[in-house]
């Protein structure tokens, strides 16, 4: 499974950290950036991991921002991406088993270390439940 990484200046530490943690489990990751602390905007980088990821060319995406907020209105731009901010491993889990999220954003200034791995575990090791989920989904693509 190959996962697209990217963040702006307020995220980029969380992305460091995140990424070196996702290689250890195995995963491939392709940095989008950025990369170092130096201000960025952060609808660059969503933009980047959105397209790899609606193109088929990563199969999900992990963003951040200092609040995760920006990043994820920006991605949830692109056609195809469900975008999820996610605070926990609940929001985390849910987001996969009923909205499919094929992108999870974080905080980099509001998302500790401990719970932005809990957050990608339990995205990662979950499974989208499909029923009346499907349903609601299709609604958002027929939106597109
Ligand atoms: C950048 O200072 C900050 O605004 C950005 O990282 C993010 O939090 C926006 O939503």
């Amino acid at each position: 499974m190959k996962i697209a990484i990217g963040s702006d200046h307020g995220g980029y530490f969380l992305k460091e950290v995140i990424k070196e943690y996702l290689a250890e489990k195995g995963y491939e990751v392709e940095d989008f950036g950025c990369f170092s602390q130096e201000s960025v905007d952060y609808p660059d980088y969503a933009k980047k991991v959105a397209e790899a990821v609606s193109k088929g060319e990563c199969d999900a995406g992990v963003l951040m921002c200092g609040t995760g907020i920006g990043i994820s209105i920006a991605a949830n731009k692109v056609k195809g991406i469900r975008a999820a901010l996610c605070h926990d491993g609940l929001t985390a889990r849910l987001a996969k088993q009923h909205n499919n999220a094929n992108i999870i954003c974080m905080g980099g200034r509001t998302t500790g270390i401990e719970t932005a791995k809990d957050i990608v575990d339990n995205w990662l090791n979950s499974e989208f439940e499909g029923g009346r989920h499907l349903r609601r989904i299709n609604k958002i693509k027929d939106m597109e």
